[in-house]
């Protein structure tokens, strides 16, 4: 595993110049803010050795690496999912040779359903806690010392200050942000009635595909978080509407430009 993530890294920093310090991970249909990167290089997942292929509509698979705001950046335009066969340290590999890399921060973009029974379709959450109901933990396996401990805490996952400067800037922009406790589950299949009360009842305000196993090796890794999530769908265990892909990639053609927009601020921003 450590040579592939050297091999990959050796790679990229051959490929594109300087050092990024901002990984970015963008969700389904939110990749906008890829568009926002300056001096731009685009390599597609396929030429990247040990990378794996996206699978999923609305993820494009290419790394791009360039600037925004002056700030080195390195963006996944789409990411890996375990519910596409993927193993969850398979999914986080990029996130390994993010920190090889040198990357400091890891900014973490996704889709999900609404929980809390205030939240609309098109609102920004931004992530305080996760859940990992996915059954899986990328950390499975022999140790990669070189990164991190064998037990990372994860007291606190999202740095609260973090959390604070993307309040501030929505605030600015005037975009609306919620908060709460993000759950990820396996997928595919969207969450019947019951497991929807479930998940809520154990402390959820939203439900996604992703975010927590790559947030859980930007821990390993000492990376500072920050994860905002586009509600893209209600999902209320007593009145339960149906949801399809083409729903969710409709709600993030609007929402996913407020959220490009709230990453750029909240880049600049950022401390060295
Ligand atoms: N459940 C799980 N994942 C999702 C949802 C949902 O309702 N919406 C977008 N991703």
């Amino acid at each position: 595993m450590l040579d592939k993530i050297r091999q990959t890294s050796d790679f990229l920093a051959s490929t594109v110049s300087g050092t990024p310090e901002i990984g970015i991970i963008t969700g389904t249909g939110l990749g906008q803010i890829t568009e926002q990167i300056q001096e731009s290089v685009h390599v597609p997942y396929d030429q990247i050795p040990n990378f794996l292929q996206s699978t999923t509509e609305g993820h494009h698979g290419s790394l791009v690496a360039g600037r925004i705001r002056g700030r080195s950046v390195m963006a996944m335009q789409g990411r890996f999912h375990l519910y596409e066969g993927y193993s969850a340290a398979q999914v986080t590999f990029p996130v390994r040779v993010m920190a090889m890399l040198g990357v400091k921060y890891l900014l973490i973009g996704s889709a999900a359903g609404g929980l809390h029974p205030r939240f609309e379709a098109g609102d920004l959450m931004v992530v305080t806690d996760h859940l990992n109901l996915q059954g899986h933990n990328p950390l499975r396996g022999p140790n990669l010392d070189d990164f991190g401990p064998r037990f990372p805490d994860m007291t606190q996952v999202y740095a609260d200050d973090l959390v604070l400067l993307a309040g501030e800037k929505a605030r600015q922009l005037g975009i609306s942000l919620r908060e709460g406790t993000y759950a990820a589950v396996m997928g595919p299949s969207l969450e019947t009635p019951a497991e929807t009360r479930f998940i809520r009842q154990i402390g959820a305000d939203a439900v996604g595909m992703s975010t927590v196993p790559e947030a859980t090796v930007g821990v390993h890794c000492g990376l500072r978080i920050l994860a905002i999530v586009v509600i893209t769908n209600k999902n209320l265990p007593d009145c339960m509407e149906k949801t399809t892909l083409d729903d969710v990639l409709a709600v993030t053609r609007h929402s996913g430009p407020l959220l490009a927009r709230l990453w750029e601020e909240i880049i600049e921003a950022l401390g060295p």
